[in-house]
């Protein structure tokens, strides 16, 4: 199965690009990096913005208390889930640290993950397990790249607590089983945190159909929204077993001069302080993605990303990265004879944005080949069909 499958889909390319700033100068397959933002992003952040300056930050909070709601609202819809269940949070790398540390681990508990998972996780993990007395298993990819669901079942012990899973890898853009794995949580007991970072936005994503517990989202990646946003979805029904590593005044009440009461929602997870205008963008950004409907949106992205792939196969010096027809919008790539690192900046200087998958961020995945560095040309709906072939044509140097 490819993501995106046969959807009939009404996308209005013409308009979407009028309604993205950036794409009237730029070619910009950094999407998986930070996409560009849609009109109505740009404008819910400028606004509040100003507002603050107008009328003072706390006056500004309190006038756009309803669109603050919104926001939970917003992501409820987007992974079927109760805006209880969603807190906001800085950036993803955080939602995805206060998820771990709130789980009571006890010593010689063990934690399961891919090869795939985001360097910033596992050096956590890696961390975190020596610190806690914990095992760290790393289950094996198989031939598609994906985590062999066969050996996570058998490695499973009643020791295990949690199983720890990147959805789309930063350095690769192979889709993970996510929802193979949650079966498999789901029926040993074991706890899911899954980590959407780069599969939020482009794909459908449904906590219960998935079976995860735990899920972090960043907001600039394929869900357009402003940088430095994120959230964490907390399933209700494991709020209880965790125990939040911080806690301010948002996360609970100060009863007594001794007690407190932990928020009874996954907003225990927040603090006070944020950037208010990131969160209203950010749910203007999950709104835009509701209404043009992300089905609409995969089947669009798959569309591009087969378009680019066959095009940059076409020119015989190409080597793709990706193993297996199960794929997001990220595409890695070498070219013989010139280097990621050159080929970046010749299409830089030609108005192109891409990024490098580096095996120094991907070394469980990666460690052991000739190959440092990938160029990645990550593709959104609202890029063309033009860029495409343009961008194939700068790759080619001809
Ligand atoms: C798969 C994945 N997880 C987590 C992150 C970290 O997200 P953030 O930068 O919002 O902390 C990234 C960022 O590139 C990512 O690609």
């Amino acid at each position: 199965m490819v993501a995106g499958g046969q959807v009939n889909y009404m996308l209005d390319l013409e308009k979407l690009r009028q309604e993205t700033p950036g794409c009237a100068t730029r070619l910009h397959f950094n999407n998986a990096g930070c996409a560009l933002s849609p009109i109505p992003v740009i404008e819910a952040v400028d606004t509040h913005l100003r507002l603050e300056q107008q009328v003072g930050g706390y006056e500004a909070a309190a006038i756009v208390t309803e669109q603050t709601e919104n926001f939970y609202a917003a992501c409820a819809r987007l992974l079927h889930c109760s805006p209880q269940e969603i807190a906001y949070v800085e950036n993803s790398t955080r939602a995805w640290d206060y998820a771990l540390h709130a789980i009571p681990f006890k010593p010689g508990e063990q934690i399961l993950t891919g090869a795939m998972e985001y360097g910033s996780n596992y050096l956590e993990l890696m961390h975190f397990a020596k610190r806690r007395e914990l095992e760290l298993i790393v289950i094996d990819s198989d031939a598609n790249g994906h985590i062999d669901v066969a050996q996570l079942q058998e490695r499973l012990t009643p020791r295990t607590r949690l199983i720890a899973l990147t959805h789309v890898a930063s350095h690769r853009g192979d889709i993970q089983p996510a929802a193979e794995v949650g079966r498999i949580a789901r029926n040993a007991g074991v706890l899911f945190l899954l980590d959407a970072c780069q599969s939020i936005g482009q794909l459908p994503i449904d906590v219960e159909t998935i079976g995860c517990d735990l899920l972090c989202a960043s907001g600039r990646k394929y869900l357009r929204g402003p940088r430095g946003t994120a959230f964490l979805y907390v399933a209700e029904h494991c709020l209880t077993q965790l125990d939040p590593v911080f806690v301010d005044l948002q996360a609970a009440s100060w009863d007594s001069a001794q007690g407190y009461t932990l928020r009874p929602d996954a907003r225990r997870f927040e603090c006070f302080e944020r950037s208010v205008a990131g969160q209203l963008g950010l749910g203007t950004a999950v709104e835009y993605a509701l209404t043009l409907g992300l089905d609409a949106i995969a089947a669009r992205i798959h569309e591009l990303t087969v378009f680019l792939t066959e095009r940059l196969l076409a020119l015989g010096d190409i080597t793709l990265g990706e193993r297996s027809d199960c794929r997001s919008g990220i595409i890695t790539f070498e070219k013989r004879g010139e280097s990621a690192v050159l080929l970046q900046q010749r299409l830089q200087t030609q108005g192109m944005n891409t990024s490098i998958a580096r095996s120094s961020n991907a070394r469980l995945d990666w460690g052991q080949t000739p190959t440092t560095e990938r160029l990645r040309a990550s593709v959104h709906y609202y890029n063309s069909e033009e860029e495409a072939e343009r961008f194939v044509t700068a790759v080619s140097g001809r």
